[in-house]
């Protein structure tokens, strides 16, 4: 008999252990500790035990509910003092708070600001354009010749038409690509506004490019655009002087370096002096040049009237060279541990 009530016991303790809540706590109270419960059945088998048994097994029946209804008050002072804990925490009010952690803009957009301010207070107004382009303002209108190698499909990133059949690179200048340069803006605005015209635009532009420590597939231009009557390439150079020195101090290295570029003549190359990669080097951040008389056509300007001139840098490469970044692709890991310098 004294056997049934220690298997009994281990039964009560082991379901004890596994009620996990307020309700199945009570389950478990209703089940051993009720007036209808397994202990109280246990004590009433008492007059059934042969007499010379009684005294052995009533000592263990007593011991079997003790050590149970013990258990169980202990479990529940348990609960009760742990959910205390989370209610009535103690806090101690005079230790001084973690500061709020407050972001910040990211380094190219902090440059975009900059630009824009630059350049606003040489009266350059901020106009955009879209990222998803079609291939008369891209390439056409910018008298980009269909052989030309910028023109490649595979150096361009062509989205597939809705009909869901290759994109028919056809000429007719309706298929659509993400932009490779902000030069689809100056056609836009020119399209729409008529001379004198002095804006920038910033924005993405996306060219399948291998990676490197100068060459991302995604990156930012900043675009210019000044057209008026007698616009020469000494009004070009002097933009383009006095904000580089305006950017990064009256001391850095830029030069001009002659170029070519279907959509200006002449053209030129702006390069700055940096270092990368721990070498100092002549960078190229972008180009420039005196607005073609072709593009002028294309957007109904008459070019005997209305001369000009256009730049589009590289937004990261001014970036780098402001911020000694060395490598840009550190710019789109987005660790925050090198966002925060800047
Ligand atoms: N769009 C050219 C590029 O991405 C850069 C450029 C060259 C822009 C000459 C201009 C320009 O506006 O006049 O390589």
């Amino acid at each position: 008999m004294p056997n049934q009530l220690d298997q009994l016991e281990s039964e009560a303790l082991t379901a004890l252990d596994a009620a996990q809540d307020a309700d199945s706590l009570e389950q478990f109270r209703v089940k051993y500790l009720g007036t209808k419960g397994a202990i109280k059945r246990a004590m009433t088998q008492l007059k059934e035990v042969p007499r010379e048994e009684k005294p052995a097994y009533g000592k263990r029946a007593n011991a079997l509910r003790q050590a149970v209804e013990e258990a169980f008050k202990q479990r529940l002072s348990g609960q009760a003092s742990q959910t205390s804990n989370v209610s009535h925490a103690k806090a101690d009010i005079t230790v001084p708070g973690d500061p709020p952690r407050l972001g910040r803009a990211h380094v190219i957009t902090q440059t975009i600001d900059e630009l824009i301010d630059v350049f606003g207070r040489m009266g350059f107004d901020v106009v955009s354009g879209p990222e998803v382009e079609d291939e008369y303002h891209n390439f056409i209108a910018l008298n980009i010749p269909e052989s030309h190698p910028a023109r490649d499909p595979l150096d361009n990133f062509y989205l597939e038409p809705a009909s869901g059949r290759p994109a028919e690179i056809d000429g007719t200048g309706t298929a659509e690509l993400l932009r490779s340069q902000t030069s689809t803006v100056q056609i836009r605005v020119m399209q729409s506004t008529p001379p004198p015209i002095r804006v920038i635009a910033t924005g993405r532009v996306y060219r399948p490019d291998e990676h490197d420590a100068t060459h991302y597939s995604m990156f930012h231009q900043v675009e210019g655009l000044y057209v008026d009557r007698d616009v020469s390439m000494v009004d070009l150079k002097t933009t383009l002087f006095q904000f580089a020195h305006a950017m990064f101090g009256p001391e850095a290295d830029i030069r001009l370096h002659p170029s070519y570029f279907p959509f200006t003549e002449p053209s030129a190359e702006l390069e700055v002096r940096m270092q990368v990669q721990g070498k100092w080097q002549w960078i190229e951040v972008g180009g420039c040049g005196m607005v073609d008389p072709e593009v002028f056509r294309h957007v109904g300007y008459d070019p005997e009237q209305w001369t000009g001139f256009a730049f589009g840098l590289g937004i990261e490469r001014l970036a780098m060279r402001k911020y000694k970044i060395e490598d840009i692709r550190w710019l789109f890991e987005n660790d925050v541990r090198f966002l925060r310098q800047f």
